[in-house]
């Protein structure tokens, strides 16, 4: 554990394990020309193998390494959205090694926004593979204590930084292909906003008769608490309140044994999965968690809930 970012590059460096804070959730990295360090990534966290990691990086200069080529969507969205929640997919380049991508023809691309994220990125001095930093299927960790719960002895190191400031993971967007760009997951990066720079964007449909499977990770159980989550509205009436939760930007009509009122949706996002693992924690077996418009960070809070209330 600590707090310095050289620190913790140094893990990198060294073929080890290092779990960093960014924007969105905290990362587990290694470095991604490290066969044998990203290995472990996948044990540590019990990842399926079939589901590819993205590459962290602390500048542009380094997207060559990773990527063959940019198409001009690709360029324009690096250009806007560079650094922040944002990981573009993109063709690999040939030193990239298998186990990072899953065997895939392309890496999905990310430079964080946090200042102690690039300064760990900067020190690590290539590119970091790195999925969120919890145990494949549950909640993200938005907090360091929150990557201790997970994998606390099957790391190496943690860079400690503050609670994350979106708390959802980023947005990502498919360039891999001639064809316009396609969302693959919403985030704190909008469509609308995506929309402004790539008028031609699509959101992807995994219901369509003949959509290939364009996101291994989207078919991975996510997300999910221990407890039962529901999707509610304010005014819902849980059967057994006491041993319910709720959280949401309305106050609820019934009482709950927990309550978080949230004062807006980014407050929403922010607290969700922490607000999960407290309630694991307290072994509360049902959450009611409050719907919110599909608009901004509203669609990619929505996507998670309804993850996490299949789950
Ligand atoms: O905010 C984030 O994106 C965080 C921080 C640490 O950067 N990372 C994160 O990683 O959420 P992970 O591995 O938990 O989720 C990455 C998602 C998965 O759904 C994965 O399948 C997808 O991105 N992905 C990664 N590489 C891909 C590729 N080459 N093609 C399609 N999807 C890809
Ligand atoms: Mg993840």
């Amino acid at each position: 554990m600590t707090t310095s970012p050289a620190e913790a590059a140094e893990f990198i460096r060294s073929g080890r394990l290092a779990a960093f804070p960014t924007e969105t959730v905290y990362g587990l990295g290694a470095d991604v020309f490290d066969a044998a360090a990203v290995e472990r990534i996948f044990e540590a966290k019990r990842r399926p193998a079939d589901n590819p990691l993205i590459a962290h990086v602390g500048a542009v200069d380094q997207i060559p390494l990773l990527a063959r080529e940019l198409s001009r969507d690709a360029e324009r969205l690096i250009e806007r959205f560079f650094p922040g929640p944002l990981t573009l997919v993109l063709p690999r380049a040939a030193n990239v090694p298998d186990v990072a991508t899953a065997g895939l023809d392309t890496i999905g691309v990310r430079m964080p926004r946090h200042d102690l994220a690039r300064l760990f990125l900067t020190a690590a001095a290539t590119p970091v593979a790195a999925p969120s930093a919890n145990l494949s299927g549950r909640p993200s960790p938005t907090t360091w204590q929150a990557v201790l719960e997970d994998l606390d002895g099957r790391i190496d190191c943690i860079l400690q930084g503050e609670a994350t400031e979106i708390g959802l993971e980023s947005t990502v967007v498919d360039c891999s292909i001639d064809d316009a760009p396609v969302m693959l997951r919403t985030g704190a990066i909008s469509l609308e906003q995506l929309a402004e720079v790539v008028p031609s964007i699509r959101i992807y449909d995994p219901s369509a008769v003949d959509a290939p499977v364009r996101s291994p990770g989207l078919k991975h159980r996510h997300y999910s608490p221990r407890a039962r989550v529901h999707l509610c509205d304010a005014a819902v009436d849980p059967p057994t309140p006491l041993d319910a939760a709720y959280i949401g930007v309305t106050k609820p009509t019934a009482s709950f044994r927990r309550a978080v009122v949230a004062r807006d949706v980014d407050e929403y996002a922010r607290r969700l999965f922490s607000f999960f693992r407290e309630c694991d924690a307290a072994g509360i077996a049902e959450i009611y968690c409050e719907s919110v418009d599909e608009s901004g960070i509203g669609r990619a809070l929505m996507d998670r809930l309804r993850r996490a209330a299949v789950g």
